[in-house]
């Protein structure tokens, strides 16, 4: 992510889609086993970025847990050692004051994958994640010459030529499982029995892909630069986007058919899409410039570091960058309908068994 503040700044699509599944925090806090012998109740927010979703979130699950009691809670924020975890920090506690107010609430910060274990064994009694699960923990060695991403491009936005052959999206897909797996075998180890799970990440339904817009505005530009020569060929051909779109079935497929099906039950899963403030705000004013540099500051909010190490390491690769998205911003306010987007939110809560 971008940090510095500028991801808090352009991610209320983000906030949107975790706001859908709020009520399932709170009915998940109404089912935990609480402590009874004085300890603290533990919960962990995996892929927090700078916080300021994150917090929302835990404050929400705080106002629920103080209705059933006043035990003290320790609450842990993680992301990759990259993170801008400063800004986390000063989100926590702007102006000296505390975010997650009150007494007995001590937050804390953990550095690491959340593919692999990050808390100790049976410690959790609540563990969430939001908007982080599509990204990839490694990519397979697998070229996609004629698009951006591991998903297919969208009918309305793909321009001629671009494509990802079955073959092509095949070892993605099993990347993306294996992470699923992973990720849910870490949590079943750091998860109390009763303890509870609630994943939410974009991903897609039967009609819309969130990856729709996004990767098919970053595909066109790209080659709009390799066709003015600022950037060669082999740029765009060897340039993968690293995130999956999941559907619910492979959110779950390592409960429903694999590794993980004797550890966790699942409460409920859906995805539903959601409202987001840029297209709200278009539909209501129709200012195509305004909707389009809104929609590419959330896009680059979350892609410009990926993007500005997949550019070839030239001293002019900051104005590269900077290239990317002024033109995509040009080529969303010229063609909306070719670029609309679509936030499908999916979610689902689990128990740990
Ligand atoms: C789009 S942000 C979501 C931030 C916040 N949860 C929200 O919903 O607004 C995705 C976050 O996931 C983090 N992330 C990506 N891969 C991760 C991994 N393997 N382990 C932990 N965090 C990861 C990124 O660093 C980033 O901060």
């Amino acid at each position: 992510m971008r940090g510095g503040g500028f991801y808090d700044a352009n991610s209320s699509g983000q906030r949107s889609a975790m706001d859908v599944f709020l009520p399932w925090l709170v009915d998940a806090v109404a089912e935990i086993p609480l402590p009874e012998d004085g300890s603290p109740i533990v919960l962990l927010d995996l892929g927090s970025s700078e916080g300021g979703n994150a917090i929302h979130a835990v404050r929400a699950i705080i106002e629920a847990l103080r209705k059933r009691t006043k035990a003290d809670v320790w609450t842990f924020f993680d992301d990759l050692p990259s993170n801008d975890f400063n800004q986390l920090f000063a989100n926590l506690f702007p102006g000296s004051a505390r975010a997650l107010g009150g007494s007995g609430v001590y937050p804390a910060a953990i550095g690491g994958s959340l593919y692999e274990r990050v808390a100790p064994t049976s410690s959790l009694h609540l563990a969430t994640t939001f908007n982080a699960l599509g990204w990839m923990s490694t990519l397979p060695a697998m070229r996609l010459p004629q698009f951006v991403s591991p998903m297919a491009p969208s009918p309305s936005a793909s321009e001629k030529g671009v494509s990802v052959s079955e073959e092509e999206h095949a070892p993605f897909a099993r990347q993306a499982r294996e992470d699923m797996n992973r990720f849910y075998r870490a949590r079943a180890a750091e998860l109390r029995t009763g303890g509870k799970l609630l994943v939410q990440v974009f991903g897609r339904n039967e009609e819309y892909s969130t990856a729709n817009g996004i990767v098919d505005g970053l595909n066109d530009v790209l080659l709009d630069m390799v066709r003015a020569g600022r950037i060669g060929a082999e740029a765009y051909e060897d340039f993968v986007f690293p995130v999956f779109y999941r559907s619910v079935e492979e959110l779950l497929s390592p409960i429903a058919q694999g590794d993980a099906s004797p550890e966790f039950r699942v409460d409920k899963a859906e995805a539903r899409e959601c409202e987001v403030p840029f297209n709200e705000e278009f539909a209501r004013t129709g200012d195509r410039r305004a909707w389009a540099e809104s929609y590419v500051g959330f896009i680059r909010a979350f892609s410009e570091p990926v993007v500005a190490s997949r550019l070839p390491e030239t001293e002019d690769r900051p104005e590269l960058v900077a290239e990317v998205y002024g033109r995509m911003v040009d080529r969303f306010a010229a063609d909306p309908d070719r670029y609309e987007f679509h936030y499908i939110s999916l979610g689902a809560l689990l128990t740990r068994l």
